[in-house]
């Protein structure tokens, strides 16, 4: 099959609502000679496509104004200095941008083979909370067999696979969630203990279910609102990992007396603006340290809903209003 000049891909020119979202016609990229040309056949959304639309988020320098971190599909074109990898692969990788569209470039050291058993929706649905899961969880706050892992937004996208990855380590989770359905979800899903946090505080829930020893490890996405509950529920040497701050991001009181006394670590990150060495290097390790768990079936995709990529502002609404549980995806079709 010859590679056209064009292709379709999904851009929101003028920041705004997901009526913002069009289809655009681009010029097919050329993958460098690190570089894979991929045939996307499915994408995924991430909380970050919905601030870029809105203007919040801009793409980091040098990527494309196309939205969407990750994709699978087929492998079309190897650049020369590619080994290992040929014509006709499946492959999906997390991207800096570019996912909605009809192909993408994947540079070598980032893409991941699918497991047979994942289909390309299942695989578009992996990379970006997978490889935060696991970036945050493993190697910032170094998990252990044993260890009591909150995390909150359980039943996001990043919230479905961290709970899955506590498991993997041998490590338990308490989630917090906004719906009995969600509590649901995320105890199927393997969660230790499910809060609703719109119930009232969630510290007294977490220190009891810990005999108040409190927990070794959050994963946060939630920020301000949540700071003094999460100073409550940290143990001795307990590590806060903050990955966004989605009801704010100014604290009016912090008390340093518990960071000191308890000896607390504070980590923020972003994987998005990460170098490409580094994301090189933890695409690396997760194959090595997570991939197997797919590939005999302990860890899985967990989806939400399918849509064509025709139906992008539709998906966008979802996710807005906060509807989904585990992964919205794209095929793109
Ligand atoms: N730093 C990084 O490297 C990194 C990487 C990936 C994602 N993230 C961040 O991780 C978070 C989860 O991402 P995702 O794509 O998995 O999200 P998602 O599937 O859209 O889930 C987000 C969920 O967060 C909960 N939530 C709690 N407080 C909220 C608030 N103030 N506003 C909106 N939602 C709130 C909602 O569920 P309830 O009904 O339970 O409230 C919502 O459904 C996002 O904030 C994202 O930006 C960070």
């Amino acid at each position: 099959m010859m590679i056209p000049e064009k292709m379709k891909a999904i851009v929101a020119p003028e920041p705004g609502g997901p009526e913002q979202l069009q289809f655009t016609e681009l010029p097919v990229p050329q993958p460098a000679a690190d570089e894979l040309l991929v045939k996307v056949q499915a994408t995924a959304l991430n909380r970050a496509d919905i601030l870029q639309r809105q203007g919040k988020y801009p793409p980091p320098k040098g990527a494309s104004p196309v939205l969407g971190l990750e994709i699978a599909g087929v492998v079309e074109q190897v650049g020369h200095n590619c080994s290992g990898w040929r014509r006709g692969d499946r492959v999906c990788a997390l991207l800096p941008g570019g996912g909605y569209a009809r192909y993408a470039i994947v540079p070598a050291g980032m893409a991941i083979p699918i497991p047979d058993s994942l289909s390309p929706e299942e695989a578009a649905a992996a990379p970006e909370v997978f490889l935060t899961a696991y970036q945050t969880l493993y190697q910032l706050g170094r998990i252990r067999n044993g260890d009591v892992v909150l995390i909150h937004a359980g039943a996001s996208g990043v919230g479905a696979a961290a709970i899955q990855l506590v498991r993997f380590a041998g490590a338990t989770s308490i989630i917090t969630a906004g719906t009995a359905k969600k509590l649901d979800f995320c105890l199927k899903l393997g969660a230790g203990v499910a809060i609703n946090y719109r119930d009232g505080e969630f510290a007294s829930h977490v220190l009891k279910a810990t005999n108040n020893n409190g927990v070794q490890i959050i994963l946060d996405c939630v920020g301000a609102a949540f700071w003094g509950q999460n100073m409550q529920c940290l143990a001795m040497d307990g590590r806060l990992i903050l990955i966004a701050v989605m009801s704010g991001y100014k604290v009016s009181e912090a008390n340093l007396a518990t960071i000191l006394r308890k000896r607390l670590s504070i980590i923020g990150s972003t994987l998005r603006g990460r170098s490409p060495e580094y994301k090189q290097n933890l695409t690396r390790e997760f194959v090595k340290d997570i991939l197997p768990g797919f590939q005999d079936g302990r860890l899985k995709p967990t989806i939400d809903s399918v849509f064509s990529w025709k139906e992008v502002a539709e998906a966008h609404r979802r996710m807005e209003n906060r509807e989904n549980m585990g992964k919205i995806v794209l095929t793109i079709d």
